[in-house]
């Protein structure tokens, strides 16, 4: 059960084009491509005919021709042409879903398109030009995407999952206060002293420092992750030799209920014009979830839903974000039943 009424990211920006390309959301089958004005736009991948892929068909102009026995449908998901036909069918149409693109990514709604706003696609400090620079990632994750919203508010992983990469061994022990509103969980965690990361040393901090990390969960499935590192125990007057800040994006979109499409972005305010440094920092974010996603995917296959899971204190936020999710799952069943 996914909750409808959202927006969810449905790819980066730079994967759809003049082509056609399908996507799994939400469990149900999508197809992504832009008009000819450079717009996205995003029908049900499912013909009305005989239910073949229309992902599997051709692009013409605007509209996308189904490659089975050739209904031509509009980006409004109307049909408007069986070959041999004069006459089309009343209710010979796909479904379009609202799509809104925004920085790197097209978000899609896959609910009551009359509720779609976009005004509602979450923003972020990071969108102010010049100040930040963002690399942003795509990796598909046979999970379900709730195990990677848990993966990302539990931070106690990263000393063992990612010892080699972005995480240090001394990240432990932290301080740790949650906090939530009506459709967000944030937890705030600040290990002092610790030994620096790999990329840590990679970006100069050979020496003790302190980290702050600010976990925020969006219902249903964005996760942002404020990260400020600077030198630890710099007695007064002395300079700070590091004392940076970092984000992390991560849009974690539900393919089906046990996989996940994992977008992300690691934008940070430094190096801003240093490409050598954001190539680094792209294969770094990648390495890094891969080892995410090779754990994520052995629990997903190893999980029994009939046993009990033992919880402990790094577990409240994701408890937490679960009830809240599945509380707005249940208002939007009664809501849809209601008007049903
Ligand atoms: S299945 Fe698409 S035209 Fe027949
Ligand atoms: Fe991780």
């Amino acid at each position: 059960m996914f909750l409808r009424n959202a927006w969810y990211v449905a790819a980066e920006g730079r994967e759809v084009g003049r082509t056609l390309l399908h996507r799994r959301l939400l469990d149900e089958p999508v197809l992504l491509y832009r008009g000819e004005d450079g717009a996205p736009v995003a029908l049900a991948d499912r013909c009305c005919h005989r239910h073949a892929p229309l992902s599997k068909g051709l692009l013409e102009g605007d509209r996308v021709r189904c490659g089975y026995h050739g209904f031509l449908y509009e980006p409004s998901g109307v049909c408007v042409e069986i070959p041999d036909r004069d006459r089309i069918p009343p209710g010979a149409r796909v479904r379009s879903y609202p799509v809104c693109e925004r920085e790197d990514w097209i978000w899609i709604w896959m609910g009551d398109p009359a509720r779609a706003d976009a005004s509602l696609v979450p923003t972020y400090y990071t969108n102010r030009p010049g100040r930040w620079k963002s690399v942003p990632g795509y990796l598909p994750v046979a999970s379900s995407y709730l195990l990677l919203v848990d993966n990302l508010l539990d931070l106690s992983h990263v000393s063992f999952v990612h010892a080699n990469t972005i995480g240090s061994r001394d990240d432990k022990n932290p301080e740790l206060v949650w906090d939530r509103g009506d459709r967000w969980v944030r937890g705030t965690r600040t290990v002092r002293g610790m030994a620096p990361s790999p990329r840590q040393m990679q970006d100069g901090a050979d020496f003790p420092i302190d980290q702050t990390k600010i976990m925020t969960y969006t219902a249903p499935a964005d996760v942002f992750i404020d990260i400020w590192t600077r030198e630890a125990s710099v007695p007064a007057g002395q300079a700070m030799r590091h004392d940076t800040t970092q984000l992390i994006l991560d849009f974690l979109t539900p393919e089906t209920a046990t996989t996940a499409h994992y977008f992300w972005s690691n934008v940070r305010n430094y190096k801003l014009d240093d490409d050598a440094y954001s190539t680094y920092v792209d294969r770094l974010m990648v390495r890094a979830f891969e080892e995410d996603r090779a754990m994520l995917e052995a629990q997903q296959a190893n999980s029994d839903p009939r046993l009990p899971m033992i919880d402990v204190v790094g577990d409240s936020g994701s408890l937490q974000a679960r009830r809240l999710l599945d509380r707005l799952i249940a208002e939007e069943q009664r809501l849809a039943s209601a008007a049903a």
